[in-house]
């Protein structure tokens, strides 16, 4: 099959990770399809991104659980693979409302690979998160480090992981990629689509970009006494455009593999809190003024990735430096003062 004739469905391909995932495919050539439920996401940045690829694109508005529309969909369309991304996502509401997440995480999951199964379309790439490895015992992380969850969001990106595994013991035929995220940040260049979280932001950096715009007054740096350079935590914060394409070359390895194979998606490079909030302050001239609060708890002090199994079984790398990623989130946020709304 020629790349430009394969057709990818996306959900959650409406959201943050997922929109800036799309603009690659469509890019390398893929046809894309959206389904999104849009719980957490707008229309709006589909159409952006109709505007960066100048291509239309298909959607459809529906749960990923919803087996008739999702059975609908594979009816009306031939897909190459899917890639998962729709999810909640939010660990204190996972915390609070524990069945809605598995619910919605894990039966939509099994829902998916369901009628994928029926439909014989069995290549996946699923949307996992460095939560899976819980409290790493030193870093950098690789992937055969023990994995464990620590609130029922992780839990949930653990357990599809699992039943992916599990798949493939069962049936060789499955193609199957789990792709696990440290850090992603940043917005596409032209500043059109970026992170949008509805509520007041738990991520570091939609956090600071907040501030930077005057939507919000002030950072809490949760915890100066870690066991880090600065004694602020450090991440693997990586480009979410960097990101996207890690999900094309996923696709790419799918076609001469089976398998179920776990990658580290970052950029192998740790930055502190407060180097976060210097370069943003260099990129954007904005002062972001911040206090010291007590540490947040589930924190852990250090986590990057190993990325060596990503750039040689995936031949991908971050490229994206730190400055860059600053420079592309204050595009996105000094555009959007107020996100899509
Ligand atoms: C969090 C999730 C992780 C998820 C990821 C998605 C937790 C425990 N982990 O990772 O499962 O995959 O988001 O992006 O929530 N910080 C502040 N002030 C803030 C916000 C954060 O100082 O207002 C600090 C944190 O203490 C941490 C760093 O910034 O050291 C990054 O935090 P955050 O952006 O929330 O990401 P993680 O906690 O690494």
């Amino acid at each position: 099959m020629q790349e430009n004739s394969k057709k990818i469905l996306v959900t959650g391909g409406a959201g943050y990770i997922g929109s800036h995932t799309v603009v690659s495919l469509i890019e390398n050539g893929f046809e894309v399809f959206i389904l999104d439920d849009f719980s957490n996401s707008h229309v709006e940045s589909i159409r952006r991104v109709e505007q960066i690829c100048g291509t239309s694109i298909d959607f459809l508005e529906a749960d990923v659980g919803d087996e008739a529309a999702v059975r609908g969909i594979f009816e009306a369309n031939d897909f190459y693979a899917v890639i998962h991304f729709a999810a909640f996502k939010a660990i204190g509401e996972s915390v609070q409302q524990p069945l809605r997440y598995y619910q919605n995480n894990v039966s939509g999951a099994l829902n998916l690979l369901k009628v994928m199964d029926n439909f014989d379309c069995r290549r996946l790439v699923f949307s996992s998160s460095a939560t899976v490895y819980g409290d790493p015992s030193s870093v950098p992380i690789t992937e055969s480090f023990p994995l464990s969850a620590t609130n029922p969001y992780g839990q949930s990106k653990l357990m599809v992981e699992n039943i992916m595994r599990d798949l493939y013991r069962a049936d060789q035929s499955w193609q199957l990629s789990i792709l696990r995220y440290f850090n992603p940040v940043a917005a596409h260049q032209s500043g059109l689509i970026g992170e949008d979280p509805s509520d007041i932001p738990n991520n570091l950096m939609p956090y600071i970009s907040q501030v930077g715009v005057g939507r919000l007054d002030c950072l809490s740096v949760y915890g100066d006494d870690y066991n880090t350079p600065d004694g602020t935590g450090v991440r693997d914060y990586i480009h979410v455009s960097d990101l996207a394409n890690a999900h094309v070359k996923a696709l790419q390895a799918l076609n001469s593999e089976h398998g179920c194979e776990s990658y580290n998606i970052g950029t192998g490079q740790g930055y502190s809190v407060l180097e976060m909030v210097k370069a943003f302050e260099r990129a954007s001239g904005q002062t972001i003024n911040y206090k010291v609060m007590p540490r947040r708890g589930g924190d852990v002090a250090s986590c990057y990735a190993d990325t060596r199994k990503s750039t040689e079984h995936l031949d991908w790398k971050a490229e994206y430096d730190l400055d860059r990623m600053m420079q592309d989130l204050w595009r996105w946020q000094s555009k959007n003062p107020n996100g899509y709304a």
